[in-house]
């Protein structure tokens, strides 16, 4: 037997069903309180998998409800293994339990897919089988391809959204997203050996939702990872159907996470980082102008007021580069010695400018302008490089 049966018998119990096969297919699905849609799941499995490579099924549940319950009773009826992994702590979201899933999963392929039947499971074996057919270690489903849709994306409103980020995506990340027609996707087939090291050696940050955009830009699934090894993408058509019950578990909160994933995804190398630092410290100079003029108009002395307001934009600068770019650098030391840091890092900024302007003007006969803009260019990688190293341990 593939699977430790007992596994079901302690849903609430983290313990981890192991596969131990080569070959064979682990389905992924991740459930947040979907008690009414698992069994028909299950029942639509049974009659979508076929008895040839061993499938096997792993929820990685999150749920407040009784989901686990339903699950354990519904698989009593099936043919193939299938577990229940509890998370009593959930991180990540969505994303994180996938790969929380992906990390016990043993088989050669694994195939992610949504609880709540907008996903088609007569088209699990299809993706595998691309996937073989093609060689490749990545088959999205995707619903942009001829013969795809999203007729279960119910309203303009939420097309709307899903197009926007879905551009969004693939203009952040050309590159990396090449051949693939729908990153937001949540149904697709990968390979565990294109996979497996990157969650072993935690080099994934699964942020919420979209976890085959975090796959394919992270390992950058598409381009062909590692020197020596192709890895190409195949993607099959494929239509979005309406939820069996209940509802999206998706909230504006998810929305925002999103957009702080695209952010940690797309400052990953220090040139990126070092942009992004750029235009967050450009963007300071609203919050400082805007306490400036509040406090002057509060009747501080004006000279007074350029240092309180400086203040201003050390915080907004901090609270961005915090979330946006070096998110999961922030453990290694306590969040008010990283905000002390940093502000006396952008205080000694502007205390530096001046004698670096007077050098360069004094000793190397630089005009005026000149001498301030490389004064500025020098002491902000000087700035960047010191936030990199002082504030935020690699
Ligand atoms: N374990 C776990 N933890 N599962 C979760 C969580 C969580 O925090 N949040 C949601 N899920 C599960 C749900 O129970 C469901 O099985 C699946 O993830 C998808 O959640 P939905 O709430 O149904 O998402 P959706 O329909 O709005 O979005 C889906 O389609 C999008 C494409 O439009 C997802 O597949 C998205 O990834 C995809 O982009
Ligand atoms: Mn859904």
């Amino acid at each position: 037997d593939l699977w430790p049966p007992h596994a079901l018998d302690h849903p609430e119990v983290g313990t981890p069903p192991v596969s131990s096969g080569t070959g064979g297919v682990t389905l992924i699905i991740p459930t947040f309180n979907e008690s009414a849609n698992v069994a028909e799941l299950l029942r639509q499995l049974r009659d979508a998998l076929p008895a040839g490579p061993p499938y096997e099924v792993l929820f990685v549940d999150d749920s407040t409800d009784d989901t686990p319950a339903v699950i354990e009773k519904a698989a009593a009826d099936c043919p193939f293994p299938v577990a229940v992994l509890h998370r009593d702590t959930p991180s990540g979201g969505l994303g994180g339990a996938v790969v929380e899933g992906i990390a016990r999963a043993g088989s050669e392929w694994i195939v992610v897919m949504d609880a709540d039947l907008q996903h088609p499971p007569h088209l699990v074996p299809e993706l595998v089988g691309e996937g073989e057919r093609t060689g490749a270690d990545l088959v999205v489903a995707s619903r942009y391809l001829p013969g795809g849709s999203r007729a279960g994306l119910a309203g303009g409103y939420r097309v709307a959204v899903s197009r926007g980020a879905t551009w969004l995506a693939k203009g952040l990340f050309p590159r990396a997203l090449r051949g693939i027609s729908d990153p937001m996707s949540g149904f697709f087939a990968v390979r565990r050996s294109a996979v497996a090291g990157a969650v072993a050696g935690e080099a994934l940050k699964p942020l919420g939702y979209k976890i085959l955009l975090e796959l394919a830009v992270r390992l950058r699934l598409p381009l062909g990872g590692a020197p020596g090894r192709s890895r190409t993408t195949a993607e099959v058509p494929f239509v979005f159907q309406d939820r069996f019950a209940g509802e999206s578990k998706s909230t504006a909160r998810e929305g925002l996470r999103f957009l702080t994933h695209l952010a940690a995804l797309r400052s990953a190398s220090p040139l990126a980082r070092m942009i992004g630092f750029g235009l967050i410290g450009l963007s300071g100079f609203v919050p400082n102008l805007l306490a400036l003029w509040l406090l002057t108009h509060a009747g501080m002395q004006y000279l007074v007021a350029e240092v309180v307001a400086n203040q201003a934009g050390v915080l907004w600068n901090f609270l961005l580069i915090e979330n946006l770019l070096f998110r999961d650098r922030r453990r290694h030391r306590h969040w008010a010695d990283r905000v002390g840091r940093f502000a006396l890092l952008a205080n000694a900024d502007l205390l530096l400018r001046i004698p670096l302007i007077a050098l360069f003007v004094d000793r190397f006969g630089l005009g005026v302008l000149p001498a301030t803009a490389l004064a500025l260019v020098t002491t902000f990688v000087l700035r960047f490089a010191a936030t990199e190293t002082l504030v935020y341990l690699p």
